[in-house]
């Protein structure tokens, strides 16, 4: 009912709508309507009333709840289903175990907030209640472990694709799957499967975005390299539309990776990698290469050409440019 409630306000931005209309639109009576007016209300929706011209949508709450999330969603089965956490310690937690307990491809785990957000080799990944997206996508495709990275590759695509649509704004990708923004980063990916030597059983795709959160909202040790959307356009983003956003783009680059392989998903990576021809430095655990980064393969592996002409393999890497 949320749901429709909110379709209607957004069919009708900043103008007013009769109790009565919306009363038939809902199937509901007039009572029903001024109830859910006031949970939308509690929700954090500003709503203005006036006499025989019915409610107006003032503010947007900004809420990232299933029902602000289904208003915008446009996919056939990406974020159909979606799990909400106010606050929860890892979306990718949630997501691995409602993997192992066997739910189906497309199921989104969302959070307002992570505790314990996690980030690659390790690292923490700090995401703040109201202003920052995170969530994890359960896929189930039938791919064998290694083609996995073609997945994180895919979901740098889509995430980048769906802030220009959103925003106007072009970010950059950083190999294998920092995405940036005027050089800082906006963006985290963490891919993580459960699978048997030869096959995969899920992919988890863990997406954390920078959003409203202005310089001061950073901790002192990231505030000079981290950056969000609306420290560089000014200004706030619904995040409930870009959520909806990502998952369209997801989902339709997903479909065309299934039916036509990487080859359509390679060009799209490469267009925005700022991370492939040019000279880099691959900071490893225990070495650091120097080269050209001619490219990267199918199987998402970064090759780095080093002064002697030696061509390396680079697996997993923290890349500086
Ligand atoms: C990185 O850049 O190191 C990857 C960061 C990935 C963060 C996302 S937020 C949603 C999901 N839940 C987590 O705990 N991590 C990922």
């Amino acid at each position: 009912m949320k749901e429709k409630l909110l379709k209607i306000f957004l069919e009708h931005e900043g103008e007013y709508v009769s109790g009565e209309k919306i009363s038939q639109e809902l199937g509901c009576s007039r009572t029903a309507v001024w109830k859910h007016i006031e949970e939308l209300r509690k929700n954090g929706y500003k709503l203005d009333s006036a006499p025989r011209k019915g409610y107006r949508m003032v503010t947007k709450a900004n809420g990232i709840h299933s029902h602000e999330i289904k208003q915008y969603l446009k996919t056939n089965y990406l974020g159909q289903e979606l799990t909400y956490y106010d606050a929860i310690d890892s979306t990718q937690y949630a997501a691995h175990k409602l993997a192992q307990e066997g739910i189906g491809e497309g199921h989104v785990v969302i959070a307002n907030e992570q505790t314990a957000g996690r980030g690659r080799l390790g690292r923490v990944w700090h995401s703040r209640s109201d202003t920052s997206i995170s969530m994890s996508l359960i896929l189930r495709p039938t791919l064998p472990p290694q083609k996995t990275p073609q997945i994180t590759l895919l979901a740098a695509v889509a995430v980048v694709r769906a802030i220009k649509k959103n925003t106007g704004l072009t970010c950059e990708i950083k190999w294998p799957n920092d995405i940036l923004l005027n050089g800082k980063k906006l963006v985290g990916i963490l891919t993580e499967m459960q699978a048997d030597p030869d096959l995969v059983h899920s992919v988890i795709v863990g997406i954390g975005l920078n959003v409203n959160q202005q310089k001061e909202d950073f901790g002192e040790d990231i505030e000079e390299i981290a950056t969000s959307l609306s420290i560089a356009g000014g200004k706030t983003i619904d995040r409930a539309r870009l959520i909806a956003d990502i998952l369209s783009e997801f989902e339709w680059l997903y479909e065309e990776y299934l039916s036509k392989g990487f080859s359509t998903i390679r060009p799209m990576w490469e267009a925005y990698s700022i991370s492939v021809g040019t000279y880099i430095y691959a900071r490893m655990i225990k070495d650091v290469i120097y080269g050209y980064a001619k490219g990267i393969t199918d199987d998402g592996v970064l090759l780095v050409e080093d002064e002697h002409g030696k061509v390396h393999s680079i697996y997993s890497a923290d890349i500086e440019i």
